[in-house]
């Protein structure tokens, strides 16, 4: 069975101050954190360090981007084998804000997921079609061309350990989440696609997360789904209170 998987993304968003705050307070709160639940949380890389010393020991700690190459003359970029050495163990790639503002190409996504698994760290590969590609009906088309490309450096042992983040662009950060029907449907289908590329063990190990205006009140109608394995959260998890409700929400939908 795959573990269920609940990631923050804060975005640029919190301090070190209000980053350590947000630990203190899951810190009084982390009773309430569920055992069978992957939880990790993506921070600037500023509170990085500072997390790594106050988060509860049940909360990874995963990084929002990082550059293909292990150093080099790249100004205002960060490596792999730097964020791994803070402690981190997951690091987005191709998040939809990485493409849109950043040129993040999919070529480019592929070496960045090439370098996170190389490193022994888990890559979550983000793909997501924007509402002209859903008006125009080439959903499966831009989502299965980003999905192929992303994996496409990886062996199937480093498809299986991976993580596969569904976020529709218009869903993200609208208060306009997907339905349930609609992400499973999407994320059933990168299952299979998977398989078709990868073979059956990498498509069964591999989980994909559902992202975009998830909530506490929505977050288990997803992973219900069977093929939805967790979410990936922006706004929602810069609270504690929502972060610990939406954890157990995961953990109670799966049992
Ligand atoms: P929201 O949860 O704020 O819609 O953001 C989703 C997202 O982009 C997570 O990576």
């Amino acid at each position: 069975m795959r573990r269920k998987l609940l990631m923050g993304n804060w975005k640029m968003h919190k301090t070190v101050a209000e980053a350590r705050a947000f630990a203190e307070a899951l810190g009084r709160m982390s009773g309430r954190l569920p055992a069978d639940v992957d939880l990790v949380l993506c921070p600037p890389y500023t509170a990085l360090h500072p997390l790594r010393v106050i988060l509860p020991a049940a909360v990874r700690l995963g990084a929002q981007n990082a550059h293909e190459a292990p150093h080099g003359a790249f100004t205002g970029e960060v490596s792999v084998p730097m964020l791994q050495e803070l402690g981190v163990q997951y690091i987005l790639a191709g998040h939809s804000e990485r493409r849109q503002m950043f040129g993040d190409t999919d070529e480019r996504v592929r070496e960045k997921v090439r370098a996170i698994a190389e490193a022994e760290l888990i890559p979550v590969l983000c793909v997501g079609e924007n509402l002209e590609e859903r008006r125009s009906g080439r959903t499966y088309e831009v989502v299965r061309r980003q999905v192929d490309i992303g994996l496409s450096a990886l062996g199937p042992d480093a498809v299986k350990t991976a993580v596969v983040a569904y976020e529709p662009v218009w869903a993200i950060g609208t208060g306009q989440a997907a339905t349930a029907a609609d992400a499973q449907d999407v994320i059933g289908r990168i299952r299979m696609w998977i398989r078709d590329s990868h073979g059956a063990e990498a498509a069964d190990g591999v989980r994909i997360l559902y992202g975009g205006s998830v909530k506490p009140d929505n977050i288990a109608q997803f992973t219900a789904q069977p093929d939805i394995d967790g979410a990936l959260v922006g706004g929602a998890s810069l609270d504690p209170e929502s972060f610990v409700a939406m954890a157990q929400a995961v953990a109670q939908g799966g049992a």
